[in-house]
């Protein structure tokens, strides 16, 4: 089951993308803040009231942007961040959305399938977007146009 998060979810959160994004996890109190960002909203998959993927999107206008799926590696190769993506995409259309952004790390491969099972194509490369604390990897762009 798929559900919108309030703020009571914060550490939820944080835990989960702590576990799943490593040092590009954001800290609670950033998560925090996203709930006060009129723009954003958070969701979950749930089994059994346990959460066991979240992701972000924030909607501004025209333009959406997807961040930080991460699903509980327990619970991964079942389709639950695609069954995410496609709940997602909905929303952003529904609000009015014609594009959707999102960046991923170059090497990081079962989610650039997964973007592009949802529909994503790659825009653009970002070279040394991501920080590490061993240095700098690249990002590609993917957008869906809606
Ligand atoms: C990437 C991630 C979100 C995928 O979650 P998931 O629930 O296992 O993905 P799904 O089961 O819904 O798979 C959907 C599609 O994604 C791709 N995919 C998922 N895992 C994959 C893997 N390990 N290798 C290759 N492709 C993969 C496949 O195309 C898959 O479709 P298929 O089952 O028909 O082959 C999960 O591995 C994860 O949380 N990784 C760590 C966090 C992360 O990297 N998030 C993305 C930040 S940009």
């Amino acid at each position: 089951m798929i559900k919108v998060l309030d703020e009571s979810y914060a550490s939820d959160i944080a835990r989960l993308e702590g576990s799943c994004l490593g040092e590009q996890a954001w800290t609670e109190s950033c998560i925090r803040q996203e709930f006060l960002n009129t723009f954003s909203t958070y969701v979950a998959y749930c089994i059994e009231d346990n959460v066991v993927a979240t992701a972000g999107v924030r909607v501004i206008g025209d333009c959406a942007e997807i961040n930080n799926v991460a699903v509980d590696a327990r619970y991964r190769r079942q389709g639950i961040a695609f069954a995410l993506m496609r709940w997602l995409v909905d929303y952003c259309r529904q609000c009015g959305a014609g594009i959707i952004s999102l960046e991923v790390d170059v090497s990081n491969i079962a989610a650039i399938a997964l973007y592009v099972k949802t529909g994503f194509a790659i825009t653009a490369l970002r070279k040394n977007f991501y920080s590490h604390s061993d240095g700098h990897s690249d990002a590609y762009t993917m957008q869906l146009t809606l």
